[in-house]
């Protein structure tokens, strides 16, 4: 459909052409003398209106060609009667594949809420909403390799499975499977270790606890200390106990990693790959943000073009805190140097003080950010980078990586994390190092500032949150 309907004539070429469409039957209108049966495959948003007549083949199974059904149609393309669309296809025939009882399925045509949505995540693609946001994910994924390869970094696989905690604020699942030396022998039991140490760990499957990976940023740097400029794109998990709009368990993150590279170069790539890919989906998939224009966040079009143009706001995390402390505004969490920002000051400063623009905050304090970040000469902050955006706050962390041995040292025993462990990512410090930068995107973030999609559960296909793992 998309491929006949996608085209800048809407269809008209295609007009006398024979065409077969599969897909699901999204309404089903009879009239006197012609039914009108919408079908939607899913390449795009547009259905193809199907006219049946009584002369229709398989037209005795009228009944069955209800909301939900999937079907096969057969006919020739026409100039439309009606007026919303250009073409239509004249059904010669028509088969029901698969039935879809009306009385049950649960996405009828009324418009149905969010909330509601996310109680049949298995269904929900098949709405206008959720087929969209399939659809500007895949492109804005396709546009991240492209931004990446076409500026020579390499895609390296970080694993999922790591016993390092990258960001050492403990919010990893643990991957424990103890091998049973009960009966069968050989067996695998799940087990989680007891907190008074008490698991002989010899007997894990790992030989240690393992957990699932917070970020690959720590692997990406071993690849970037050998060919350079790199990228990593994979499932990531937090057990941050959050029931936010923009907190996921399990979410996509996007880590480039360059080396031989400053937190100006970080930057300067952060932002160039945000304009890249808002650009990308503008230009490719207007069908889509034009539906997001008009029913999820009117406007959405032209701050995004305003994203892709204009040259990001860039401040330091002390002048972002004088901000704050002038605009005598009344916020929930205290505002005091030292004192991490809470979203409720990222949407602030990025949507009140500078306009709806993204905006980057740099140079934050070494006590809130993580132990590899490079300390700063004042001896106080780190050379860190947020990229704030719009209704989503934090879309970007990033930072200039602490490349001196004896820094990195002093960093990791004064936040009482066992250097013994990150032996590996201090020998990188012990053989050629280099200065580094990089920054990991929340992947799902993206797709709710690309969409205006409000809360982050409906930018994943199958969302994990607190209590909640179905489908
Ligand atoms: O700021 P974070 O924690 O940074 C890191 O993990 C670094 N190791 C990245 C790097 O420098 N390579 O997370 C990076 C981004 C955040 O800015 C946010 O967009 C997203 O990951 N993020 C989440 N997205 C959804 N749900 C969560 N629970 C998230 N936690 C972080
Ligand atoms: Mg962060």
């Amino acid at each position: 459909v998309a491929e006949v309907k996608g085209g800048e004539d809407q269809g008209t070429s295609w007009v006398g052409k024979e065409l077969t469409v599969r897909g699901w039957v999204r309404t089903c209108r009879a009239q006197r003398t012609v039914t009108f049966v919408e079908v939607n495959d899913g390449s795009c948003l547009s259905n193809m209106q199907c006219v049946l007549t009584p002369e229709t083949e398989g037209y005795d199974q009228i009944d069955s060609i209800t909301t939900g059904a999937s079907v096969l149609v057969e006919g020739v393309v026409a100039s439309s009667q009606g007026g919303k669309q250009k073409v239509d296809l004249k059904v010669s025939k028509i088969i029901v594949i698969g039935e879809s009882d009306p009385t049950s399925f649960p996405i009828q045509k009324k418009r149905a809420s969010r909330e509601f949505l996310r109680t049949v995540a298995h269904l929900r693609p098949r709405t206008n909403t959720f087929g969209a946001v399939a659809r500007v994910r895949n492109a804005l994924a396709y546009a991240t390799h492209n931004f990446f390869q076409d500026n020579g970094f390499i895609w390296v696989s970080s694993p999922i499975i790591t016993a390092s905690d990258c960001e050492g604020a403990g919010e990893q699942f643990y991957v424990t499977t103890l091998l049973s030396n009960s009966a069968e022998g050989g067996c695998l039991v799940n087990s989680i270790p007891s907190k008074d140490g008490r698991v002989d760990w010899s007997q894990d499957f790992f030989c240690k606890p393992a957990f699932l990976t917070v970020s690959g940023q720590l692997n990406g740097e071993t690849y970037a200390s050998a060919l350079s400029d790199i990228y990593t794109f994979g499932p990531t998990f937090r057990a941050e106990n959050s029931n936010t709009s923009r907190h996921l368990a399990e979410f996509w993150m996007i880590e480039p990693e360059l080396a031989f590279a400053d937190l100006n170069d970080d930057m300067a790539c952060a932002s160039a790959y945000l304009q890249y890919v808002v650009k990308y989906i503008l230009e490719n998939c207007k069908e889509d943000m034009d539906f997001f224009d008009t029913w999820v966040e009117k406007g959405i079009i032209d701050r995004l073009n305003n994203v892709a143009e204009k040259n990001f706001v860039q401040m330091s995390y002390s002048d972002a805190i004088k901000l704050l402390i002038g605009s005598n505004k009344k916020f929930e969490f205290p505002v005091k140097w030292g004192l991490d920002l809470q979203s409720e000051h990222e949407r602030y400063i990025t949507e009140v003080a500078f306009g709806g623009h993204p905006v980057i905050i740099r140079d934050y304090p070494k006590e809130i950010k993580a132990f590899y970040m490079r300390q700063n000469d004042d001896g106080k902050t780190v050379a860190a980078m947020d990229l704030l955006v719009p209704r989503v706050g934090e879309l970007i962390g990033g930072s200039q990586r602490e490349e001196r041995l004896d820094y990195l040292e002093a960093r990791l025993d004064e936040s009482n994390l066992n250097k013994d462990s990150y032996w590996w990512y201090l020998d990188l410090r012990r053989y050629g190092s280099v200065p580094h930068a990089g920054f990991g995107l929340g992947f799902e973030r993206l797709v709710q500032f690309a969409t205006g999609i409000d809360n982050i559960r409906d930018a994943i296909p199958f969302p994990r949150v607190p209590g909640s793992a179905e489908f």
